[in-house]
């Protein structure tokens, strides 16, 4: 831990109301990408997208432009995207993101659903508590553990395995009204590898209007038709390392992840819920 680590960033990218938040060093793993790559090729490096799929370009650039805050200058609601410390020291998860992923793989193959040992049920509770402390309606939704392997630039897959790429989730319904008042999530990574979580601050309701087709509601045919536009589209990348948290309304704000520059598998846990950003329960 450095001396900076005791400070919180904020970047605020021009008028986009959804601010970015990093703890110290957190901030130097977060880039940007202003290109998008349309229509990425139905095979690519062993994976395979559905049609029209579109992902950043690989080619992170680093962000100016943070400012340091503290405390009453941080506090805000859920619309926020941060890497943040998550509530576990980095040197006890790996026992438990190799169970994970040997029970998951093993239930993959049986059929029959996980079974986790004690370690592993008293980390997730523990998990769950601390989320359920930030979570000011103590609403939270487990979502659970998942697992990824290393080398792979978009990680979310439909139920047939086809990438969607960048993406909105619609874990509370396919409706474009309300989105402003839906869950975010915390994601907590296990390990063993580092991930990265990319997404643009541009949310949903910003693209409807940039659009200028107030009678569209597919939230689908909006971020399509938005990433189409020929304009600069700027995807930020973050960088979260075993341990570390990332929080995102992901109901909102296009977005996808990647285990790209990592050869280690991933095991995740991630919890829907109300999470603001608030610096008593992140200042850990
Ligand atoms: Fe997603």
């Amino acid at each position: 831990m450095t001396a900076e680590d005791g400070f919180f960033y904020r970047l605020t990218v021009d008028d986009a109301s959804i601010p970015v938040i990093a703890r110290g060093s957190d901030r130097v793993g977060v880039t940007v990408s202003r290109t998008l790559d349309l229509d990425v090729a139905a095979n690519e490096a062993a994976t395979r997208y559905r049609p029209s799929a579109i992902l950043p370009h690989e080619h992170w650039q680093p962000i100016d432009g943070w400012t340091t805050c503290t405390g009453q200058e941080l506090q805000c609601g859920k619309l926020f995207v941060g890497v943040l410390p998550g509530p576990f020291q980095r040197g006890g998860l790996e026992a438990i993101a190799q169970e994970v992923r040997d029970s998951i793989e093993s239930a993959i193959s049986s059929g029959i659903p996980p079974v986790f040992s004690d370690q592993v049920r008293e980390a997730e509770a523990q998990l769950l508590l601390w989320a359920s402390a930030i979570d000011p309606r103590r609403e939270i939704i487990p979502v659970g553990f998942n697992m990824n392997c290393g080398g792979r630039r978009s990680l979310t897959a439909d139920q047939k395995g086809f990438h969607l790429g960048l993406h909105l989730d619609s874990w509370d319904g396919p409706s474009f009204a309300g989105r402003e008042a839906r869950t975010n999530r915390v994601s907590l990574n296990f390990g063993p590898g580092t991930r990265h979580f990319y997404f643009m601050l541009v949310p949903v309701w910003s693209m409807r209007k940039a659009l200028n087709s107030p009678g569209e509601l597919d939230v689908s045919a909006i971020i399509n038709s938005y990433m189409r536009l020929p304009i600069d589209h700027h995807v930020f990348r973050l960088t979260v390392p075993p341990g570390a948290v990332y929080v995102a309304p992901t109901e909102c704000l296009v977005h996808d992840a990647s285990t790209l520059n990592s050869d280690k598998f991933c095991v995740t846990y991630t919890i829907r819920g109300h999470f603001p950003f608030s610096f008593r329960y992140w200042q850990q």
